[in-house]
């Protein structure tokens, strides 16, 4: 009928490893039920009050937060499934095979990439959202490293290359600019933080502090300090799961490098030409035009 016509036309595959789908990028992925109709289906998923989900676009610290966030929840989760973080909190939209979110116990929490139209519309009133953005410039660097060590994804030769894609949304995640201006202009709809990766790097304490009380939870200064101290760059960087070395090879080339890279504000300035950082500011000054970010990062 009509309708499987125009999900037709809103689904498109970008490579042999990337789909476009309504203004989110997915990987394929046989080991996760990603489909057209799962990704409509997550419209409905019923949420509950103390839900919270972590929205962020791809490369702008969804790993941290989402290690901060099972810290924060640990005395929650059975000691058996503390072990591995993407069990305590998995993507709303990479579900794996046979498994149903809605049987999961309270408090849930979930990470996702997708933009605000995707996402489920019971959020609009019940739960909650943390939205994590960075300097697009460091994100498309990050990304540049991990697509490249990332076998299921579309790697980059250059920058030049990936710029265009950048651009074009044709990335996990989508559209940058799609993506932060839909959270943006639609924050009053959720009951939503918005944290950046900088303010993350200059004060973690004051972010989980602050995440702490938005989410209800009273811990001690000793559990803060805790959580602060097992969320460092150096920290993390020990631990393999979050290195994402417990993936398979066939996914990951650990040759390439480790998923925490370098941690910093500003890694752009040594990756990208002059004549590279000028259209990106180029069309940065176009899509965000009247967008008020409020701005913490250095775009210059
Ligand atoms: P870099 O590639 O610039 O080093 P995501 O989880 O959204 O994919 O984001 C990955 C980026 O977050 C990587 O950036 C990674 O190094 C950084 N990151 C992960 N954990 C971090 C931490 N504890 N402190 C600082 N940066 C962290």
């Amino acid at each position: 009928g009509a309708e499987s016509i125009m999900a037709q036309e809103e689904y498109k595959m970008l490579s042999d490893k990337l789909f476009k789908y309504k203004g989110t990028v997915l990987a394929l992925d046989y080991n996760h039920d990603i489909t057209p109709g799962y990704i409509d289906s997550i419209r409905d998923f019923k949420t509950r009050d103390d839900d919270v989900f972590v929205v962020t676009f791809p490369k702008s610290g969804t790993v941290w937060t989402q290690r901060i966030m099972t810290l924060i929840y640990q005395e929650d989760f059975p000691e058996k499934a503390k072990q591995i973080t993407y069990d305590q909190m998995p993507w709303i939209e990479y579900r794996e095979k046979n498994t149903d979110y809605n049987l999961r116990s309270s408090p849930r929490l979930f990470c996702s990439h997708l933009v605000e139209p995707l996402m489920p519309r019971a959020l609009q009133g019940k739960g909650k959202v943390i939205y994590v953005m960075r300097n697009p410039k460091d994100v498309m660097v990050s990304y540049f490293h991990f697509s490249n060590k990332m076998k299921n994804l579309d790697s980059s030769e250059s920058y030049d290359e990936l710029l265009e894609k950048f651009f074009r949304g044709e990335m996990i995640g989508g559209c940058w600019f799609d993506h932060v201006k839909g959270w943006m202009t639609n924050r009053d709809k959720y009951d939503i933080l918005f944290l950046t990766y900088e303010e993350m790097i200059k004060d973690l304490r004051s972010v989980v502090v602050k995440i702490c009380e938005f989410v209800g939870k009273s811990l001690s200064d000793a559990a803060i300090d805790e959580v602060v101290q097992k969320t460092t760059f150096n920290h993390m960087k020990e631990d393999p799961l979050a290195n994402y070395e417990h993936l398979p090879e066939t996914i990951t080339d650990v040759s390439k490098g480790v998923f925490l890279r370098k941690g910093t504000i500003g890694d752009w300035k040594n990756s990208i030409t002059v004549a590279q950082n000028e259209r990106f500011d180029h069309h940065y000054e176009k899509l965000m035009k009247g967008v008020n970010l409020n701005m913490v990062w250095d775009m210059k």
